[in-house]
């Protein structure tokens, strides 16, 4: 049996936790599969890793272990259950193992008060802290005997950098990081490293990562498959699903508000106006892509402690159908967060390992559903973006189109 790493960036948050509980427990037999995207057809018909090939490890830069983190979920939000959560309490501890301090750079001030541990940058160049990154990586893989390694950026969000096209190319990222340029992002050292030693990489946050120009050329020069941004979960997966309806029917939409409460350390990071400012872009980015201009387009996201990882959203869409016949239409979206990420979390680790074992080099554009702001896709409507990823397991399942660079752009 071939053992598969997955190398989560933020590793002690809820996603990671709920994605580390999820794989253990499908693959035990705790729990079934429900959430996951390629445990139904199409991608079902893929040949892909099993969850028990899965092997954790992670950065983070807050100390405590997985185990507290699944125990506080379980006991403040009921998921995982406790009977769940017994099943892999042991799984749980020997992961925490395989868990180093990482960065924080350029994370913003709601971040480095998160910190209690000492951040890589703290006493070391950028050069440094990419090394060591490299490093940490590597030890993963040997000592773990591991045949792939996937990095999942699941960490907090970022505040948007300045200028992010200074560095557009490979030179002009690698002279930033031997000049110890400390304007650059975590989230694209993580991505670096990641890409530079051949593993396959995806960001499931708002944060840059790997979509800085530089990034994506070293993608395709090393041959690694990447994709991201911001994975798509609860109401924007609504507005995707919904906003083409409107399109479709020709009802014109005047105003779309979204408003959504969360209670999680996400909604508290994201009450910084700062570390809140890609998060926002992306949610309203989908029904730009979408609708026809002009409407009004408001997003709110705000921080409602006791709520926990329940984020509700409530959306009034306001439209004008024939005659000028104004019209609405309110929805209320109750998710538990982690619930609905850590899935997609699996599903990605398993997409990017095919694409990466069949010589797929760069943007995995087929993945562009699980993500709000899908990198170099102008498509948003959910069921053309399934139909994409549909069309990709068909082929992948008959041997077809194997071992290409995908050069289609949407
Ligand atoms: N839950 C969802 O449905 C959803 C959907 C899309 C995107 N996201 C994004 O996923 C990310 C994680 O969400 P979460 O609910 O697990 O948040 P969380 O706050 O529970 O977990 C984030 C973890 O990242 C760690 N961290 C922060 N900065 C780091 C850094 N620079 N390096 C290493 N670790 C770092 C934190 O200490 C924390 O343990 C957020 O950016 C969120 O916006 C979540």
């Amino acid at each position: 049996m071939s053992e598969i790493g997955i190398w989560l960036v933020g590793a002690r948050g809820n996603i990671a936790t709920t994605a580390m509980v999820g794989a253990r427990a499908v693959a035990s037999g705790v729990t079934d599969p429900t959430g996951m995207v390629t445990a139904r057809k199409p991608c079902t018909e893929l040949s892909l890793p099993d969850l028990d090939e899965f092997v954790f490890g992670g950065h983070d830069i807050r100390t405590g272990s997985v185990l507290e983190s699944a125990r506080r979920l379980s006991e403040n939000n009921g998921t995982p259950s406790a009977a769940t959560l017994s099943a892999v309490e042991d799984d749980l501890s020997a992961i925490d193992q395989r868990i180093r301090t990482g960065t924080a750079l350029n994370c913003g001030t709601a971040v480095a008060e998160m910190a209690d541990a000492t951040p890589l940058e703290a006493d070391r160049t950028v050069s440094e802290i990419v090394e060591r990154i490299r490093d940490d990586y590597d030890e993963f893989r040997r000592a773990n005997d591991l045949d792939a390694v996937v990095v999942v950026n699941v960490a907090s969000t970022e505040p948007v950098p300045d200028d992010p096209e200074r560095y557009d190319s490979i030179d002009a990222f690698e002279r930033a990081v031997e000049t110890d340029d400390r304007d650059l992002p975590a989230s694209s050292l993580y991505a670096y490293a990641a890409l530079a030693e051949g593993h396959p990489y995806a960001n499931f946050t708002p944060s840059t990562g790997s979509a800085l120009g530089g990034l994506r050329e070293l993608a395709e020069r090393e041959g690694v498959p990447h994709m991201g941004n911001d994975g798509k979960t609860g109401e924007s997966l609504v507005k995707a699903a919904l906003a083409p309806m409107f399109a479709g029917r020709n009802l014109r939409v005047r105003s779309w508000e979204g408003h959504n409460i969360l209670g999680n350390t996400d909604g508290h990071v994201l009450e910084d106006d700062t570390n809140k400012e890609g998060k926002l872009a992306s949610k309203g980015g989908i029904l730009e892509g979408i609708l026809d201009p002009p409407f009004h387009n408001r997003v709110r996201i705000d921080y409602t402690p006791s709520l926990d990882d329940w984020k509700t959203a409530w959306d009034y869409i306001h439209f004008e159908g024939f005659l000028d016949t104004e019209m609405t239409m309110q929805f209320t979206w109750e998710g538990s967060d982690s619930a609905l990420a850590a899935p997609l979390v699996l599903d990605l680790v398993r997409l990017l390992v095919h694409a990466d074992e069949r010589g797929r080099a760069g943007l995995q554009r087929q993945l562009a559903s699980f993500f709000k702001s899908p990198l170099d896709v102008d498509e948003h409507d959910l069921s053309r973006q399934f139909r994409r990823l549909s069309e990709y397991a068909d082929k992948g399942a008959t041997g077809e189109g194997e071992a290409t660079t995908e050069a289609t752009t949407d």
